[in-house]
C-alpha cells in the first residue's frame, strides 16, 4: 500500500491525513467522506509552475476544474496562482461564485450553447477555445451582436493515440473534439477565424487524453502540431502566440502505474518545443497546460464504513461499503483501479483478498475487484486512495443516495467545504403529480 502526500500511519495504527486521524474525521463528518490533502495539491501546483520557470518559458498553468469543481477548490487554485479551465456555464458559475477572476478563465467544450457563450463573454472570460465549425459561426454572431472582439484558441486533433483507456483518449482522429489536422479541417478553420473581425486568434489547443504516463505521446504530439505550424507559417504567415498542450498527466493509482513527476513531464515537452521553434526560427509561443487529475487526484481519499459481506465459497468475498458508483463512477465507467486499506487497522497484516462492492443496485457497482485487507468487519473504515479527480465531480444520486461531504485537511486542521447532501436536497426539485383523481 502506497501512502500519498501527508498520509501516514499514526501511533494509534490509524490512517492520518493532513495531520488528522481519519477516525476523528469520520466521527465528525460521517461517511462516505471525501478528504483532500491540501498540502499535496499546493505541492503539485508549485511543481508545474516552477518547471516552466526553470525552463525560462512563459507559461500559464490552468486547473481543469472538471476534475473537481467546488467553490473552495477553485479558491485554493486561485491562491496557488493558477488559471482555470471550464467546460460549462455550471463550472463558470462556480468559478465566479468563488471570486475567480474571469480573465483567467479558459472556456472549452464541444457543444457550448449560445447562452453559455454569452454568459462567458458578458463576464469577460479570458479565452474561448473553439472546438468546431458550428461554434465559429455562433461565436462570430454573438461577438458581432455584443460589439466585441474575443481572444480564441482553435482546438485541433493531432491524430496521436494516447495509449490510455478508450473513453479517456481525445487526440486521435476518431474523436468528437476539435478540428482534424490531417483531413484539412484545421486549415479551413484557421482561414475562417483569421478572416473574421470578431476574433483575436491567439493560437492552438489540443488535449490528448487523460491518465497518460507515456511521455513519448506528449512529445510526438508536439512534433505533429509543429508540422502544421510550419505549414501555416509558410502558407498564411500565421505564427501562434499561444500553444495550449492540454492536461492528461498520469498519476499513481496503483503499483501498476509509473507516472513521471510534473517537473519531468514539463521538462521533456518543453525540450521538444524548443527544438521545434529553433528549427522554424520563430519565437517560442506562450505555453499553456491544463492539468486536472495530476493536481488533485492523489490528494483525495474516500472514507467508507464497511457493512455487509457475502462469501461466495471458492470464488470471492464481497465486502460492501456505504457508497459506491454514486460517489466514484470511475471503476464502472473506465474499469479504473484503486488501492485501499482499512483506516482503523493500518498496522494489521492483510490476510485475505476481497472485492469491494458499492451499495447501488448494479452488479457493475464494484469499487475494487481484488484488494488485500486484514479481517474486515462491519463498522471498519475503508480508505480508498486517489479519488480526488473525477470522483465527486461525477457523483450522482443513483438509488437516491445523497452525495458525500468533502473536507479539506492541512496542518492538523479540517475544514468542511462541501456539505453532505440530505434527503431533503434529493427531493428539492421534485414536484407532485396532479393525478386525474385529484383534478
Ligand atoms: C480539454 C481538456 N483539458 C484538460 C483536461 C484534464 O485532464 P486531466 O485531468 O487528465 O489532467 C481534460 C480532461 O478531460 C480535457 O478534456
Amino acid at each position: 500500500m502506497y501512502l500519498h502526500g501527508s498520509s501516514r500511519i499514526n501511533p494509534n495504527g490509524h490512517l492520518e491525513i493532513g495531520g488528522i486521524d481519519s477516525i476523528d474525521l469520520t466521527a465528525e463528518y460521517g461517511t462516505p467522506l471525501y478528504v483532500y490533502d491540501i498540502g499535496l495539491i499546493r505541492e503539485r501546483a508549485s511543481s508545474f509552475k516552477s518547471a516552466f520557470d526553470k525552463a525560462k518559458v512563459k507559461a500559464k498553468v490552468a486547473y481543469a476544474s472538471k476534475a473537481f469543481s467546488s467553490i473552495a477548490m477553485i479558491q485554493l487554485m486561485q491562491e496557488e496562482g493558477l488559471y482555470l479551465d471550464i467546460v460549462s456555464a455550471g463550472e463558470l458559475f462556480t468559478a465566479l461564485a468563488a471570486g475567480f477572476p474571469a480573465e483567467r478563465i479558459h472556456f472549452h467544450g464541444n457543444n457550448k450553447s449560445q447562452d453559455e457563450i454569452k454568459l462567458a463573454l458578458e463576464h469577460g472570460v479570458g479565452c474561448i477555445v473553439i472546438d468546431n465549425f458550428h461554434e465559429i459561426e455562433l461565436l462570430d454572431l454573438i461577438c458581432r451582436d455584443l460589439g466585441i472582439k474575443t481572444k480564441i484558441l482553435l482546438r485541433v486533433t493531432p491524430g496521436v493515440n494516447a495509449y490510455t483507456h478508450k473513453y479517456m483518449t481525445t487526440g486521435q482522429i476518431d474523436s468528437k473534439f476539435g478540428f482534424d489536422l490531417l483531413n484539412g479541417q484545421a486549415d479551413e478553420a484557421i482561414q475562417l477565424v483569421t478572416e473574421s473581425a470578431s476574433f483575436e486568434m491567439s493560437g492552438f489547443h489540443y488535449h490528448l487524453g487523460s491518465q497518460i504516463v507515456d511521455i513519448t505521446r506528449f512529445v510526438l504530439a508536439v512534433d505533429e502540431i509543429f508540422k502544421y505550424i510550419k505549414k501555416w507559417k509558410d502558407h498564411y504567415s500565421y505564427v501562434p502566440q499561444v500553444l495550449n498542450l492540454g492536461g492528461g498527466f498520469g498519476i499513481r493509482y496503483t503499483d501498476q502505474d509509473n507516472p513521471l513527476t510534473p517537473e519531468i513531464y514539463v521538462e521533456k515537452i518543453i525540450e521538444k518545443v524548443k527544438e521545434k521553434v529553433s528549427e522554424l526560427m520563430i519565437d517560442i509561443p506562450e505555453i499553456w497546460i491544463e492539468p486536472g487529475r495530476s493536481l488533485v487526484g492523489e490528494a483525495g481519499t474516500t472514507l467508507y464504513t464497511v457493512g455487509s459481506q457475502k462469501v461466495v465459497p471458492s470464488i470471492r468475498t464481497y465486502l460492501a461499503v456505504d457508497g459506491g458508483m454514486s460517489d466514484n463512477l470511475r471503476p464502472s465507467l473506465y474499469q479504473a483501479k484503486h488501492e485501499a486499506a482499512l483506516a482503523n487497522k493500518m498496522t494489521e497484516t492483510p490476510d485475505r483478498i476481497v472485492t469491494v462492492a458499492g451499495k447501488c443496485c448494479e452488479s457493475g457497482d464494484t469499487l475494487i475487484w481484488d484488494v488485500p485487507l486484514p479481517d474486515p468487519q462491519a463498522g471498519d473504515l475503508l480508505a480508498v486512495f486517489c479519488t480526488g479527480a473525477y470522483g465527486y465531480s461525477m457523483a450522482n444520486n443513483y438509488n437516491r443516495l445523497p452525495r458525500p461531504a468533502v473536507v479539506f485537511v492541512e496542518d492538523g486542521e479540517a475544514q468542511l467545504v462541501v456539505k453532505r447532501e440530505t434527503y431533503e436536497h434529493i427531493l428539492q426539485l421534485d414536484l407532485p403529480y396532479n393525478t386525474k383523481a385529484s383534478k
